[in-house]
């Protein structure tokens, strides 16, 4: 519905169409169109489409505002006024929604800025007051914005005459310009957050990003989003790239509408219970093997398949021509057989058309290789034409299926950073030098942080700065260690890329990828990625060795913490060998019971496999599934349909998360890149075997411990273990102080506290930032040779490293010395709490000597009978006691109420309390 009114301002009445939605109005969007101060009216698509569809797609209320121009001796800042006058009208109203953006195009967005920056007090200023009156907007809406004079690099097509022209016919001048007019160059603190729109190919496009950069400089949130093949005004001729205008006003309504609180599990209705399933990958299959397949899944107690992982090829075989005729078959068919569906973006295995044609698109090594087709996940994470055509078919998919009842979840990609995550391309160079420029502002900031003075490093321009790429030796650290930093970014960036689609389509179905929290996997910084999803989501397949299964629970631990007290969703896992090991041995009967049941022991409410049915044919066919190639007629099958039947057993517990322990044993990501880089002491450390041993050695002691983030809350821990705790930074140092102050028990080993957030060792001696606290000082790292040991006076033996530890404070003890000299673990008590260092590798056997020297004084105690500590793993889950054999041996449970009287090898008893069912 739209209607035109007036509104009385300080030069005359000002036009206003008003647009407003069909159902309940959420918010409210002042706009004003572009054309160069000069040109432009309501009936513009500018104006007029952009506001009609803004207003139903956010069910907003836009005021187009018809400002004056600056046209017959109109100048700046008449037509501000207008604008101004208009937002202040429209906000002093009570009868409309609270949420109120402000907005424009072109120079319609420097009048929104500028707009907005009468609203905004100066925050330092001497008295603070407001620069004007109105209120401040809640958000900004800006396409492709002028936002400042002299502009920024500019392009071809647009002359700086052109330019200087709508300046002069605005302003009246080029010269001493009034900091508002154009608006990049007036103090930009305090503006609310901005959502800028860029045409891909806009000689102005710079002036955006140019703002987004300095407003992110002042603390105000930027996001932008550059519409593909488009130039400036784009908006305005919403036919010649419809796609993209599409995808414009989606941004932008987005942004506008109410936010609302995501879903954080499944959209379904029902009961509540363990999801169950796998990976379906029916393309593979002829369509008479379906109906089998659905037969089959029903009988295994399946709820639910992610479907469409790799079809890109199938759903788009040639640019922008669709077949999802075979995808609308698959989904039907499992909606009327009650299986839900976990729908992908097939985004992780571009298509070969799109290969042959971009072959741009594909990654290149640090030896500047490129990564061919012929795999999978063989895309630039930073690629502008990958990331086009990979929009533009989410887009299309998740519009085709945003209503279909069986459409659970978005699953986006496939294990994002699987192969990709370091692309040491052009592309790859570029993003990271504004990944950079972000970071550190100046190229200044750069040199002091990346210590460039060594080894004549130091950058002049941005455009001289690399990936760390093959070079003569060891790369500078600290370069090293952002480009781990950016690729985790790049890759969440594609992730948010694609999240903000399903979102503005399907606000109601969840988003989440799947992570890989498992072995010696760390490309992507999870704990900072878990904020994005919706719910946590993971992959494990286990690696043969002695600690296989507590690596599981370790992993699993770790994942019920990433958003804590949330339930999280076990994406895939095996339920026996896998395909991709040097060797692929098959589960133990009782293991892949085993195993699910974990995870679900640390918060899984759902449990699935890579993948349905065995593959023929293609590089996973030795992969075991749920229906293996010997058919349902099978052991594996067998040990599906009896776990199906045991997760639906277990529907009381859903919804709790793991009940917290007395211990955490804290993971940091940043600590493990920095801890294993090159050109230290040894190369043999390893980060995460050393936070696994002291988890296997608190089990072997019967102590449940929790695996938790460095930034979780540390406060209710009574002992904390933070293992290689390498990178220390001002405010963690003061954190673990502070933990310590009230009360706490922090242990800490070898190679912590050496380094800051740039990778520059604390000096004065080691361990760095934790000297003090731990009191004791190290000159120097002694680390061990292959077969050498260091054995302790309590008959530990120590590998991998040693140190000469000095004790420097009174009330550091000596826990255990080197039998050849010197302190080997120390503890130092503060007021009630302590910090423990321990200078060497002990490994689980050796940790199990000295854990009763820092658990007693903790306070912490097993809470399992004395036979059973070290055979199983306790684990608690609101209502439910896990309790999971660690043996390959039956135990004994005749001591645990309520139990059988035996747990077999690799069995799991789950025993639910009714008292504390919620
Ligand atoms: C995962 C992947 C699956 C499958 C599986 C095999 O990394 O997401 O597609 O390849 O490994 O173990």
């Amino acid at each position: 519905m739209r209607a035109d009114l007036e509104v009385a301002g300080p030069h005359g009445p000002i036009p206003v169409r008003v647009y407003e939605p069909a159902g309940q109005a959420e918010a409210v969007l002042v706009w004003a169109h572009g054309g160069g101060f000069r040109h432009g009216d309501l009936d513009m698509a500018e104006a007029d489409m952009v506001s009609a569809e803004l207003s139903r797609r956010a069910n907003a209320i836009v005021f187009s505002v018809g400002y004056r121009l600056a046209v017959d001796g109109v100048r700046y800042p008449v037509p501000i006024d207008d604008v101004h006058t208009v937002w202040t009208w429209v906000t002093a109203r009570d009868d409309l929604p609270n949420r109120r953006a402000l907005g424009g195009a072109s120079a319609g967005a420097a009048l929104a800025i500028a707009t907005a920056l009468r609203t905004t007090p100066v925050q330092d200023a001497e008295v603070p007051a407001p620069r004007a009156a109105g209120d401040r907007p809640d958000l900004l809406l800006l396409a492709y914005p002028f936002a400042h004079f002299p502009t920024p690099m500019l392009g071809h097509g647009r002359t700086l005459d052109g330019v200087e022209d709508m300046v002069r016919n605005y302003v009246g001048r080029i010269s001493d310009l009034p900091p508002d007019a154009l608006p990049g160059a007036a103090r930009l603190d305090g503006l609310p957050p901005a959502h800028i729109l860029l045409s891909e190919f806009d000689d102005l496009r710079p002036s955006g990003e140019l703002l987004e950069r300095q407003l992110r400089e002042v603390g105000v949130p930027a996001e932008s989003f550059v519409a593909p093949g488009t130039t400036h005004g784009h908006l305005n001729r919403p036919h010649d790239v419809p796609d993209s205008v599409d995808a414009s006003l989606g941004f932008f309504a987005a942004a506008l509408r109410a936010p609302r609180e995501a879903p954080r599990w499944l959209r379904r209705e029902g009961e509540p219970r363990i999801e169950f399933g796998a990976d379906y990958n029916p393309e593979q299959w002829p369509r008479a093997v379906w109906d089998d397949d659905v037969r089959a899944m029903r009988e295994a107690g399946v709820t639910i398949v992610s479907l469409g992982i790799f079809s890109w090829a199938r759903l788009e075989p040639a640019e922008r021509r669709y077949d999802f005729g075979w995808l609308d078959e698959v989904i039907d068919l499992l909606h009327t057989n009650g299986i839900l569906v976990d729908l992908a973006t097939p985004t992780a295995s571009p298509p070969p058309w799109l290969t042959t044609k971009h072959p741009e698109i594909l990654p290149v090594d640090r030896d500047g290789r490129t990564v061919w087709p012929g795999a999978r996940q063989h895309w630039r994470p930073t690629s502008p034409v990958f990331r086009e055509h990979a929009l533009r078919l989410v887009r299309v998919l998740a519009k085709r299926y945003a209503d279909h009842p069986a459409l659970a979840a978005w699953h986006v990609n496939n294990e994002l950073g699987c192969h990709n995550v370091h692309d040491y391309s052009d592309d790859a160079a570029r993003a990271f030098r504004i990944w950079l420029r972000e970071r550190y502002t100046d190229l200044d900031g750069l040199n002091a942080a990346w210590g460039t003075d060594f080894w004549s490093q130091r950058y002049g321009e941005w455009e001289q700065i690399l990936p760390p790429r093959h070079a003569n030796g060891p790369v500078n650290p600290t370069q090293q260690l952002d480009f781990k930093r950016f690729s985790s970014d790049a890759l969440k960036d594609h992730y948010l890329a694609e999240r903000r689609i399903l979102r503005e389509i399907t606000p109601d179905v969840p988003v989440t990828t799947n992570f890989m929290v498992a072995g010696p996997i760390n490309e992507m910084n999870y704990p900072d990625w878990a904020a994005e999803v919706d719910f946590v989501a993971n992959d494990h397949y286990t690696r043969p060795g002695p600690q296989s299964r507590d690596e599981l629970s370790f992993s699993a631990n770790l994942c019920g913490n990433l958003i804590p007290g949330r339930p999280w969703f076990l994406m895939e896992h095996s339920t026996s060998a896998v395909n991709w090991q040097p060797v692929n041995v098959p589960k133990l009967p009782g293991e892949l019971a085993r195993d699910s049941l974990t995870h679900v022991a640390h918060g899984a409410d759902g449990v699935c496999f890579f993948q349905w049915r065995q593959s023929r044919a293609g590089a996973e066919k030795f992969h075991s599934a749920m229906l293996p190639h010997a058919g349902k007629s099978s052991a594996i099958f067998e040990a599906v349909t009896d776990l199906g039947a045991r997760l639906r057993s277990l529907s009381a517990i859903t919804g709790f998360s793991r009940t917290p322990s007395a211990v955490a044993v804290v993971i940091d990501y940043e600590s493990w890149w920095a801890a294993e880089q090159d050109a230290h002491p040894t190369d043999r450390l390893r980060y995460r075997d050393e936070a696994l041993d002291w988890y296997t050695a608190l089990l072997d002691h019967g102590i449940r411990a929790d695996v938790v983030p460095v930034a979780a809350d540390l406060t209710g821990y009574r002992l904390v273990v933070a293992p290689i705790l390498h990178l220390v930074p001002a405010a963690l140092k003061q954190r673990l102080e502070d933990y310590v102050a009230g009360g706490g028990h922090l242990v800490t080993t070898y190679f912590s506290g050496i380094v800051d957030e740039f990778d520059h060792a604390w000096l004065g001696g080691y361990p760095g930032a934790l000297r003090d606290l731990l009191g004791i000082r190290v000159e120097e790292f002694a680390p061990l040779l292959d077969g050498e040991s260091a054995p302790l006076s309590n008959g530990a033996i120590g590998t991998l490293w040693s140190e000469r530890v000095e004790v420097t404070d009174p009330a550091t003890k000596v826990l255990a010395a080197y039998t050849g000299g010197g302190a080997a673990v120390t503890r130092r008590e503060v007021g009630a709490g302590s910090a423990a260092y321990i200078s060497t590798r002990l490994r689980p056997q050796g940790l199990l000597l000295i854990l009763d020297d820092l658990l007693i004084p903790a306070g912490v105690t097993s809470e399992l009978p004395p036979d059973l500590r070290g055979r199983v793993e306790l684990a608690v889950r609101g209502p439910a006691r896990f309790l999971i054999n660690r043996t390959t041996d039956p135990v004994d449970l005749s001591a645990v109420a309520g139990a059988p009287e035996t747990l077999p090898a690799r069995g799991v008893v789950v025993l639910i309390s009714p008292d504390t069912r919620g």
